[in-house]
């Protein structure tokens, strides 16, 4: 599989700082058309698409303030793409956060899909995306040409992490502390390492590959286990 991301166009949830920056950056740095960058901080993301246009040229970035917990903003993001750039090719469906203080948003944003994949002009426009392995299923890619490809960052080096240790459950003691030691032992990375990752994987990983970006080392595919493989005994 070689996919060329010369020209094509990008929309990057959670795209105004870390990794999502990260990604942008390089995609744009490798021929990227265009990429809209769809996320709650209006502040920042208007700062980074301002910098992003000005570093790789006029209209090479676009911001929108999104939410992806709400549909009709995740749609006008998807909007947006078509009435600026025509056309959509690449989601990448990186928002998250981590504050288990409110899970039940904790979860709308880092797990539920749904809004993001009840868009339809995905369906119609893009021929590439980032998101979840479920629907990587043979079933959805004859249907649609979409593929689905996932990465997993190891410890990358963002607030996400660094302030990790204040946002753990509350009401259980030392959880935040042993949550902290857990990441410090990890090997860290930058922003960049797991964005040369993802080049890596947008342009050869097949439909319903899983991909690991780590210590900053080169990025490197995983297999899933067929759950038939998993019985004891
Ligand atoms: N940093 C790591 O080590 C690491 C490891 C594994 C996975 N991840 C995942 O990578 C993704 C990016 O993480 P990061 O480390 O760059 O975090 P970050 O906090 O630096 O950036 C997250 C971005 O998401 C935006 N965002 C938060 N809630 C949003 C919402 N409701 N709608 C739209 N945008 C929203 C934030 O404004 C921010 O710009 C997350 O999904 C995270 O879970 C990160």
């Amino acid at each position: 599989m070689v996919y060329d991301i010369k020209g094509k166009i990008a929309l990057i949830t959670g795209g105004a700082a870390g990794i999502g920056l990260a990604y942008s950056i390089e995609l744009l740095q490798n021929g990227l058309g265009g990429v809209v960058i769809a996320d709650v901080n209006a502040a920042t993301g208007e700062d980074t698409s301002a910098k992003l246009n000005e570093e790789y040229g006029a209209k090479k970035a676009v911001f929108i303030k999104t939410d992806v917990t709400k549909a009709d903003q995740l749609e006008a993001a998807f909007q947006l793409a078509i009435s600026t750039y025509g056309t959509l090719d690449i989601v990448i469906n990186n928002a998250g956060v981590m504050n288990d203080a409110h899970w039940e948003l904790e979860v709308a944003i880092n797990c539920d899909f749904k809004n993001l994949l009840d868009v339809p002009s995905m369906l119609e426009q893009n021929t590439s995306l980032s998101a979840w392995t479920s629907r990587s299923e043979r079933y959805y890619y004859n249907l649609t040409g979409i593929r689905f490809l996932t990465m997993c960052p190891g410890v990358t080096g963002t607030p996400l992490i660094s302030e990790a240790d204040k946002f753990a459950l509350v009401g259980y003691p030392n959880l935040g502390k042993l949550l902290a030691e857990d990441l410090g032992s990890l090997p860290p990375q930058p922003t960049s390492n797991v964005a040369k990752g993802l080049y890596t994987m947008l342009t050869t990983g097949e439909n319903g590959s899983v991909w690991v970006s780590e210590g900053g080392q080169p990025v490197y595919e995983v297999e899933i286990p067929d759950r038939n493989t998993l019985r004891k005994n």
